[in-house]
């Protein structure tokens, strides 16, 4: 596994590398965070209310599954609002550990969680699920929780390596994990292109991070949100684009861009049900109960460790 690489490496890597391109992990500074809590409210972005809909219907059948005493990991928990939902329908949840790189952020809502729920050990990890991640051994039968669809951000290889090391970290307990569904190119196009430009600004805070951070001199009003669906690989791309000739330095490095020349940000792969189970197979999963809404916009998956030795992490860059 990839050791911990600062924004400031990744940066620097990804505009040198061509086509450019920045892990969409380093969305999420304080601000970053926030711009994303409130593209979770907007009326185009379907997959929060979509799932938070599943979640609170089937809560009762999910903790079911899980069992008592069970305790659950969620990685890139944010805003820890989902898991919510879940806790009040377990049976005496066992430990709530929340896992975000973004960790003023995830204090916050681990100490609002706490205040709500005050039997409840919660236990939160500032890390990169990608690379620096220690797990404490399971205080019960560990569920792992990835809802947001963030098994999107990854490309398929990368996705399938990620599961295999969600499957070691679970030591035999199970995973629930949101999936958003291919469908009508419009209704995607508007989710990440909503009309108050919140997205945008999501978008374009990577830069300002940058300004803040590595003392970049970006001028966040030359660059473009660029945000499209691509068919043939069933993905959103997510692009920064340069509206002109212009020289950027970051960190004392002069960067070039002309007019057009993109960033790419963040891709979010959409799946079919069967699409993503025969990943999760592949990662070394036995798919079990999916939950859809009747416009089959999202699914949420429980998904079974295979049966067998557990499955080994490939050395890949999952970032
Ligand atoms: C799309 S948001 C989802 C938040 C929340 N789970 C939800 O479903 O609304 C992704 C979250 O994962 C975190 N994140 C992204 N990449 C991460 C990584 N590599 N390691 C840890 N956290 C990460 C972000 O900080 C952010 O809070």
């Amino acid at each position: 596994m990839a050791a911990a690489a600062t924004f400031a490496d990744d940066f620097l890597a990804g505009l040198r590398a061509r086509p450019r391109a920045i892990a969409p992990k380093w969305f999420y500074d304080q601000a970053g965070s926030e711009l994303f809590e409130r593209i979770c409210t907007l009326p185009e972005y379907y997959p929060t209310r979509t799932e938070l809909a599943l979640l609170d219907q089937h809560a009762p059948e999910m903790a079911a599954r899980m069992g008592a005493g069970a305790e659950i990991v969620e990685f890139g928990a944010g805003a820890s609002v989902k898991v919510r939902l879940l806790l009040q329908a377990m049976r005496t949840p066992r430990r709530f550990v929340p896992v975000d790189i973004s960790g003023a952020h995830l204090q916050r809502a681990a100490a609002a969680l706490r205040r709500d729920h005050p039997g409840l050990e919660v236990l939160p990890l500032a890390a990169d699920f990608t690379a620096d991640l220690v797990l404490p051994p399971p205080a019960g039968r560990r569920i792992g929780f990835f809802p947001g669809s963030s098994i999107g951000n990854f490309e398929p290889a990368a996705a399938e390596a990620l599961l295999r090391r969600f499957g070691g970290w679970l030591a035999g307990g199970a995973l629930l994990i949101g999936v958003d569904l291919i469908k009508d190119p419009d209704v995607l196009h508007a989710a990440y292109n909503d009309a108050l430009g919140v997205t945008a600004a999501f978008n374009l805070n990577l830069l300002a991070r940058a300004n803040r951070e590595l003392g970049a001199d970006f001028d966040l009003t030359q660059w473009a949100h660029s945000a499209f669906y691509q068919p043939q690989h069933r993905r959103i791309e997510m692009h920064l684009m340069s509206r002109r000739r212009q020289r950027v330095q970051v960190a004392g490095v002069p960067f070039d861009f002309d007019e057009g020349d993109s960033l790419h940000t963040e891709h979010s792969y959409k799946y079919s049900v069967e699409g993503f189970q025969a990943l999760a197979r592949r990662a070394g999963f036995v798919p079990g109960a999916v939950w859809t809404d009747a416009a089959r916009r999202f699914s949420l998956h429980w998904l079974e460790p295979a049966p067998g030795p557990a499955p080994t992490t490939p050395q890949e860059d999952m970032a």
